[in-house]
């Protein structure tokens, strides 16, 4: 985590293998540790007031994903992210960066969509609006609350 906040800090000609390659890999392991078979559905606790505080409701927050990840241009990401204050927010990255890279730590993110054509192509070809709502469907809030509560 610390190195990719810092790319700025690592020898100018290894940047953008950390960026992609180091990147990559911290990017899929959030994603993949948050799927799961038999998930839990919903939010609750901290996460759940903080959610309800900033954007409304979970529905709210959905919405707001859905439509960061639709409008991510090519691949990419779509981020629900914390502060050390415990504030949240959803933002877009191209390609393998995430919000460590862009706020240089200040924002983690502890939950993020992959709208790389790969995460979806085989099962719903290039239709990514039903790949997200289908990723809603085995997104765990648990492990997402356990982000949040790091
Ligand atoms: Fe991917």
């Amino acid at each position: 985590m610390d190195i990719l906040s810092h790319l700025e800090k690592l020898p100018k000609d290894v940047q953008a293998a950390v960026r992609n390659n180091g990147g990559g890999y911290y990017n899929h392991n959030l994603y993949f540790a948050s799927l799961a078979a038999h998930p839990k559905k919903v939010p609750s606790g901290e996460l759940l007031d903080k959610i309800n505080a900033t954007f409304g409701n979970v529905d709210a927050l959905k919405v707001q994903l859905t439509n960061a990840a639709t409008k991510q241009f090519g691949s990419g990401w779509a981020w629900l992210s914390k502060n050390k204050n415990g504030d949240l927010k959803v933002t877009s990255s191209p390609n393998q960066d995430n919000p460590l890279m862009e706020t240089s730590g200040e924002w983690t993110p502890i939950l993020g969509i992959d709208v790389w054509e790969h995460a979806y192509y085989l099962k719903h070809r290039n239709l990514r609006g039903d790949y997200i709502k289908d990723f809603f469907e085995v997104l765990d809030w648990q492990v997402v609350e356990d982000n949040y509560n790091k």
